[in-house]
């Protein structure tokens, strides 16, 4: 049982709401979203009970993976607006009594990055080792089988230094050589730019992957690769990725971050457990949160996810806080993959696990994904891969705001297209609907900030089977039992050695709601509850 904490900081207690500013709210009429749209949009977030935004980058870019390929790390995309844009949404932010977190990208910069166009323009450059160079084999070929996130191999030929660079993302991301102590210092620097202006912390993406091995020794086969997986699954990533010496970088940046007040680092984070954990730092020298994505990758059974969530408690380091995620940018959003009626358990269970929980936008009204034309297909995973089904744009469409034109995210024609029920399915007609996704999300996420046993309570597991999760959270004399069945047919809960008396407090169908209950309770296919048990 893990132990309640006395003194809770923001992003223990607060829930996290990603937006991806293309998608958000265009403000200037030309089909993609920007700062000052985020702003026009606060209010409705507040309302919400949002009190942390992370927003996906915003930077100088070309735009090759969608603002991930930085250009320049301290400058404002013109088409997301101006820094004194940024300066406004900040304050704005603040003045809500929210938080607002930023994207720091530190694997790879854009090619059009200054660092790497002196680092390419010859081999004596003195930015020529702030990135990955090396010579081919003597037959010509790369120097490894590194693979390429996006399909292909890592290696990009430089005609004119005739060397090889490393990229595990696109070609026109190339990775920073993170050995070298001058591109830490540079990074650590775009840190305190941003922690200066007084934002409230950073995701850091692929924080995994920014050292490699020392020798450059080929990754080994992935036993387990099935041809309709991403490509980059052929090979297991284990000298590319999660070298023990990315620590010593991890922990330079919490130093920057803890030179401030209450400053949060989230690290983006794909591997097992036992390897996601040790991000935390020893004695918290690591990121506060490494991003727990097992909602997100494992199978939608309820033994698999019970499971799933007794191993993230049990790995968690003492002073570990915990953390789950949904869906994100980058993949199929929770509707999509578990279903609408599904979608409102999931709702549940993230709004009542133990941990920081991260709603990507759109998710609280049920948002799918939308099917993208090959034609219009945007994302560059898809395009290089186009028989794989691997386009994130299915899940980047805009937000579905009303039943006006373009679903009042822009007058024009938004970058990515609209599903057809958009005009059913948005904030506007959610709102005035009791039974909406969405207000189950504003209810749950206000039962969460009322109760301290929801939001920082003990966790304890009480049974699970085919159809059922169950556990209690419990604080300060008050507790909860929260019952899912994540199946489509009834559910018995009636569990052997636990006795309990309440009521219900939210059910995921409110037909169920003030329902006194004692020691069992019938639940119909995709229902769930949240009994506030008897003191
Ligand atoms: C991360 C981002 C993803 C991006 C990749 C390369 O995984 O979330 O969107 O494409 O890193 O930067």
């Amino acid at each position: 049982m893990q132990t309640e904490q006395q003194k809770n900081l923001w992003w223990q207690e607060e829930i996290i709401y990603q937006i991806y500013p293309r998608s958000f709210q265009d403000s200037n009429g030309d089909g993609v979203g920007d700062l000052r749209g985020i702003i026009q949009r606060l209010d409705y977030l507040q309302e919400l009970g949002i009190k942390a935004i992370w927003i996906s980058p915003i930077f100088e870019s070309p735009m090759a993976d969608f603002g991930y390929d930085i250009s320049n790390y301290t400058g404002i995309h013109p088409l997301f607006g101006t820094m004194e844009d940024f300066d406004e949404l900040l304050a704005e932010v603040h003045k809500r009594g929210m938080k607002l977190l930023l994207d720091l990208v530190p694997n790879h910069t854009s090619d059009q990055h200054p660092w790497f166009l002196e680092s390419r323009s010859s081999r004596n450059n003195p930015k020529r080792d702030w990135y990955i160079w090396k010579d081919p084999k003597p037959d010509g070929s790369e120097p490894n089988n590194w693979l390429s996130m996006f399909g292909g191999t890592g290696w990009e030929w430089d005609e004119k230094t005739q060397q090889f660079y490393y990229h595990g993302f696109l070609k026109e991301q190339p990775d920073l050589n993170w050995r070298n102590p001058e591109v830490q210092e540079a990074m650590m620097n775009v840190m305190r730019f941003w922690l200066d202006k007084g934002i409230d912390g950073f995701r850091i993406d692929v924080i995994f992957h920014m050292i490699k091995d020392d020798q450059f020794r080929n990754n080994p086969q992935n036993p387990d690769y099935q041809p309709h997986m991403n490509k980059y699954d052929q090979l297991l990533p284990i000298y590319s990725t999660d070298q023990p010496e990315v620590h010593d970088i991890v922990a330079m940046m919490r130093q920057v971050a803890d030179d401030y007040q209450e400053r949060v680092l989230i690290g983006e984070i794909y591997l097992p457990l036992h390897k996601l954990v040790t991000y935390y730092g020893v004695n918290q020298s690591g990121v506060h949160l490494p991003f727990n994505f097992q909602l997100l990758v494992s199978p939608w059974d309820s033994q698999q996810i019970a499971i799933v969530i007794d191993q993230y408690e049990g790995s968690l380091p003492a002073d570990g806080w915990p953390n789950w995620v949904l869906s994100n940018h980058d993949q199929s959003r929770i509707s999509s993959r578990v279903g609408k009626a599904q979608a409102r358990i999931a709702a549940m269970l993230l709004l009542t696990l133990r941990g920081t929980p991260t709603i990507y936008y759109g998710d609280e009204i049920g948002m799918r994904d939308v099917p993208i034309p090959a034609e219009e297909v945007q994302d560059p995973q898809g395009l290089n891969m186009p028989d794989l089904n691997l386009t994130r744009d299915p899940a980047r469409t805009p937000m579905q705001w009303d039943d006006s034109t373009n679903a009042g995210f822009s007058p024009a024609k938004p970058w990515l297209r609209l599903p057809p029920d958009f005009k059913r399915i948005n904030v506007k007609s959610q709102l005035q609907n009791p039974f909406s996704i969405l207000n189950l999300y504003k209810r749950l996420i206000k039962l969460r900030q009322q109760e301290l046993a929801l939001k920082a309570g003990n966790y304890t597991p009480i049974f699970s089977d085919k159809q059922i999760i169950s556990y209690t959270r419990a604080a300060a004399g008050t507790s909860f039992l929260i019952v899912l069945n994540l199946s489509h047919r009834p559910a018995y809960f009636k569990p052997q050695h636990f006795t309990f008396s309440g009521v219900v407090e939210i059910a995921t169908y409110p037909e169920l709601e003030n329902l006194p209950v004692k020691d069992y309770i019938n639940l119909g296919g995709d229902e769930g509850v949240i009994i506030r048990i008897d003191n």
